[in-house]
C-alpha cells in the first residue's frame, strides 16, 4: 500500500489502552495506515507474543497511567511521537453516592480523568508538527445511570479539558471519541446470559441496528488523527445511544 492507503506511514502513534479492545482496534487501523504503533497497558507485555506475531509493526509495553512518574518516564524513553490515543480507564470503585466515600471519588478522578491528563501531559512536548491527541469518554456522558456519577464526572471533565487543550496546545490538535456499546473484553466480566440480552437489546433499540465493534472506534481515531482540520471535537462513535434508552 502507499500514497493515500498509508496516510500514517513513517508516523509513530502510542495507544494507552492498546493492550485490548477500542485501543487494540486502534492499533491495528493505525498499523495498517503504515503507523509504528506502540501499545500501553499493565499486562506484561511478554504474555502478549502471540497478539504481537499477528500485528507485525505493533510493540506492547507495560505502562500504569495512574503513576504520573511511570507515565513521564515512559513518554521519556520513547521519545518523538505524532499522535496519542488514550482509551484506557483503570478500574475503579462504583456505587451510588450515598454509599462513597471520598477515597472512592477521588479514585475515579485520579484513574480515568488525571490518568488521561498525566498522558497527555508528558506526551505533548515530544509531539512532531501535525501532531495529535486523542481521549475517549462514553455515552454516559450525556444520560446519568445509578452508580456511575464519578465516572460521568470524570467523563465530562476530560471532554472539558478536550476544548481546554485544542485552545492551549494548538497547532497539536486535541479530540475526543465518545463511543457507544462496543463489544470488547470490557463486558467479559458480564455474565454471558445477561451479556447477550444486553446486546440484543442494543440491536433492538440502537438506532444502527447492531453493537459497536472495535473497529469502529480503530477507523474513528484514524479519521482523528489524518484530519489536520479537526480539533477541540467530540467525535459521538455510537450507533445512536444517546438518543434512545436502553434502561
Ligand atoms: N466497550 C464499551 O462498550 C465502552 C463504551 C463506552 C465507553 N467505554 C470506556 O472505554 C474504556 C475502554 O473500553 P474497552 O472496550 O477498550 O475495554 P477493554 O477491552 O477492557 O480495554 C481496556 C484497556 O485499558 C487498559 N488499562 C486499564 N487500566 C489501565 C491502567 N491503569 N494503565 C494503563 N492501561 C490500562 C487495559 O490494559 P491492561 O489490562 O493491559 O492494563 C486495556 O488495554 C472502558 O473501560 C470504558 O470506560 C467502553
Amino acid at each position: 500500500m502507499i500514497g493515500d492507503a498509508q496516510p500514517l506511514l513513517n508516523q509513530r502513534v502510542v495507544i494507552v489502552g492498546g493492550t485490548s479492545g477500542m485501543g487494540m482496534g486502534a492499533a491495528r487501523a493505525a498499523s495498517q495506515a503504515g503507523a509504528e504503533v506502540i501499545a500501553l497497558g499493565r499486562r506484561p507485555s511478554a504474555k502478549l507474543s502471540a497478539e504481537q506475531s499477528a500485528h507485525g509493526s505493533i510493540t506492547f509495553q507495560s505502562l500504569d497511567m495512574t503513576d504520573d512518574a511511570a507515565v513521564e518516564q515512559a513518554f521519556e524513553t520513547l521519545g518523538a511521537l505524532d499522535h496519542l490515543l488514550i482509551t484506557a480507564t483503570p478500574p475503579s470503585p462504583g456505587g451510588t453516592f450515598l454509599f462513597q466515600t471520598m477515597a472512592d471519588a477521588q479514585a475515579v478522578l485520579s484513574g480515568k480523568f488525571l490518568g488521561s491528563w498525566s498522558c497527555a501531559r508528558h506526551a505533548a512536548p515530544k509531539m512532531r508538527k501535525g501532531g495529535s491527541i486523542t481521549f475517549t469518554t462514553g455515552g454516559l456522558v450525556t444520560r446519568p445511570r445509578m452508580g456511575a456519577s464519578m465516572m460521568m464526572v470524570a467523563f465530562a471533565a476530560l471532554e472539558a479539558l478536550t476544548r481546554a487543550l485544542a485552545l492551549e496546545l494548538g497547532p497539536i490538535r486535541v479530540n475526543t471519541i465518545r463511543p457507544g456499546v462496543i463489544d470488547s473484553e470490557m463486558w467479559a466480566g458480564m455474565p454471558q446470559t445477561k451479556r447477550e440480552a444486553f446486546f440484543a437489546l442494543v440491536r433492538e433499540r440502537f438506532p444502527a441496528g447492531r453493537v459497536g465493534k472495535v473497529d469502529d472506534i480503530g477507523k474513528a481515531a484514524l479519521f482523528l488523527m489524518t484530519n489536520d482540520f479537526v480539533t477541540g471535537a467530540i467525535l459521538e462513535v455510537s450507533g445512536g445511544e444517546t438518543l434512545v434508552s436502553i434502561e
